[in-house]
């Protein structure tokens, strides 16, 4: 465990990291013709242009220099090897066993995980066909039609992330709804789509006792039971958790459970039973291809050396613009239409992993950890909040992420969409000169007073950063790559600011408080003492509810 700015990299970064000496990226560009070819990297379809960051080769080196310092390479070795690299759970970290497709074993406290982890896929494959076919029927004899996946956090927002972006491969036959908020009004609205004699409910929650989920899966439960009757819950109801016995308490009968273990976080389990969902609305040799594709990436990160290595040189441009340069955001920018929920699924991966002010020793942080990552598909955003991201005070590093190849070929709306992004990335990259844009305005026909007015706004000071992702199409395999590749990136920041990216104790207080605060909405049990702010909307809620 070391603190990242006591190392000798850290401390010659620093001293790199002055805006008046660097160079900017119009002058490593003009520079260097070969900059494309050496600042990116390609590993089967999948391209990182990394080349529009603010690094030359020396800070490319010092960075690779400062993963090496804190210890990468055996912190990775650590993980696949199954040790408890979740100091505060005591827990191992294996999502990558759920995609290991080699004959490797994998071992936790000594014992081989891959047979559970295949014993397990067979069962979903098994599942999901039946499923998928029809051979599975409701409790009046009808094949399903709609799938509701009911969960929330890593058990909602992994599927319903890949169920989208892979849209292109489901079956038109078979509806598949993500149920998550506690807000009964998506409950409401999920159901009027769905028949209780040919709806499933996928039951997904790691712990089985986070609040939401249980709160839907009854009232879908009293959906079905009063349409069908108690006995229509073996047909209808499957679970899938690490907790067997609230699964039964539940009355899910275990035989409808689809098992995981406590070394898959919850925000990494989409590979695992988790991904039954996924399974049933693609089908399960699309759901392997997805696996198939992020054990490439896991082959990759875990053994290739670090100047080649994607997630590496990812998280160490991350590291150089969040600590060196002041960025404290991330925006993720897929010009992908399938990829429309990937900023909020990267949002859960991302910030609850790595947002966190405790070293792994416990003592506080004194640098800058994980970044506020948000984003919208291209080009929609560019219509929003771009505007902050070329002309505002601060500094937003962007990933772009495309496809050569669209599964929708619609007249020339791919080249239009390939051309945004290329633009966009280029744009920041670039800026606009005073010379430039006083030749725009003079070409426009503008001049003396009004030219010199606007001629400060129309400036863009450039040199802002972005990595590209560039992959042929967005099919199955190639999702599972970039999905591991943002979770090793994470990883690796992780390691780099010494905290442990694979605990959430942050989300508790809230969690605790609400506990305390229902009884006091509804009038079952006398205020606790709260701050007036909470006492008065408490006190307004009550008022308003019944008067
Ligand atoms: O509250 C955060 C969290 O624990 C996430 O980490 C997790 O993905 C989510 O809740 C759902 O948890 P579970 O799968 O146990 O219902």
């Amino acid at each position: 465990m070391t603190h990242p700015t006591t190392l000798p990299a850290w401390q010659a970064l620093a001293d790199k990291a002055d805006p008046q000496t660097m160079p900017s990226l119009r002058d490593l560009f003009a520079a260097d013709p070969d900059r494309f070819a050496d600042f990116s990297l390609r590993l089967d379809d999948v391209l990182l242009d990394y080349s529009k960051n603010r690094i030359d080769r020396a800070t490319r080196a010092l960075l690779i220099d400062l993963a090496r310092e804190a210890g990468i390479e055996a912190a990775r070795d650590a993980m696949f090897g199954g040790d408890q690299v979740n100091l505060t759970e005591h827990r191992a970290v294996l999502h990558v066993a759920l995609r290991n497709r080699s004959d490797r074993a994998i071992r936790v406290g000594g014992t081989d995980v891959m047979p559970e982890i295949r014993a397990v896929l067979a069962r979903m494959k098994s599942f999901s066909e039946q499923v998928r076919s029809g051979a599975w029927l409701g409790a009046t004899g009808q094949p399903i039609r709609s799938v509701v996946n009911i969960g929330i956090g890593g058990s909602d927002l992994g599927p319903a992330m890949v169920a989208d972006a892979l849209k292109p491969y489901q079956s038109p036959d078979l509806a598949v709804h993500f149920l998550s908020n506690v807000d009964g009004t998506q409950a409401a609205e999920i159901l009027k789509l769905c028949d209780p004699a040919t709806t499933l409910f996928i039951v997904a929650s790691k712990t089985f006792t986070t609040q939401e989920t249980l709160a839907n899966a009854h009232t879908a439960r009293d959906w079905l039971v009063s349409a069908l009757g108690e006995a229509a819950v073996e047909r209808h109801f499957v679970a899938l958790s690490t907790n067997a016995k609230a699964v039964a308490a539940f009355g899910i009968d275990t035989d409808n459970m689809f098992a995981f273990w406590d070394w898959v976080g919850g925000r990494y389990s989409l590979w695992s039973a988790i991904g039954l969902s996924i399974a049933v609305a693609i089908g399960f040799d699309r759901f392997e291809e997805m696996l198939a594709g992020a054990h490439a990436m896991d082959e990759h990160f875990r053994t290739a050396p670090l100047e080649a290595n994607m997630p590496v040189l990812m998280a160490l441009v991350g590291v150089w613009n969040a600590n060196f340069l002041g960025a404290e955001a991330i925006a993720v920018l897929p010009y992908d239409q399938y990829l429309h929920r990937l900023p909020a699924y990267l949002q859960q991966l991302d910030m609850e992993s790595n947002g966190k002010s405790t070293c792994r020793d416990g003592a506080p942080v004194t640098w800058t950890t994980g970044p506020v990552l948000f984003g919208e598909p291209g080009t929609n955003g560019q219509h929003a909040f771009y505007q902050l991201i070329h002309q505002g005070t601060r500094l937003v590093p962007c990933d772009f992420l495309a496809s050569a190849e669209t599964h929708n070929p619609l007249g020339n709306h791919h080249l239009l969409l390939l051309s945004n992004v290329l633009a966009q990335a280029e744009a920041l990259m670039r800026g606009k000169t005073e010379a430039e844009a006083r030749a725009e305005l003079i070409a426009a026909g503008l001049s003396g007073d009004e030219l010199e007015a606007q001629l400060p706004h129309r400036l863009f000071s450039g040199n802002r950063p972005s990595n590209t992702l560039l992959y042929r199409r967005l099919d199955p395999r190639t999702l599972g790559m970039l999905l591991a590749l943002y979770e090793h990136k994470v990883f690796v920041q992780g390691v780099i600011w010494d905290i442990n990216s694979f605990d959430q104790w942050g989300v508790e207080l809230g969690k605790a408080l609400a506990k305390a605060i229902l009884p006091e909405l509804s009038g079952e049990a006398a205020a606790n003492p709260h701050d007036s702010s909470t006492a008065g909307l408490i006190a307004t809620i009550r008022a308003l509810r019944t008067g």
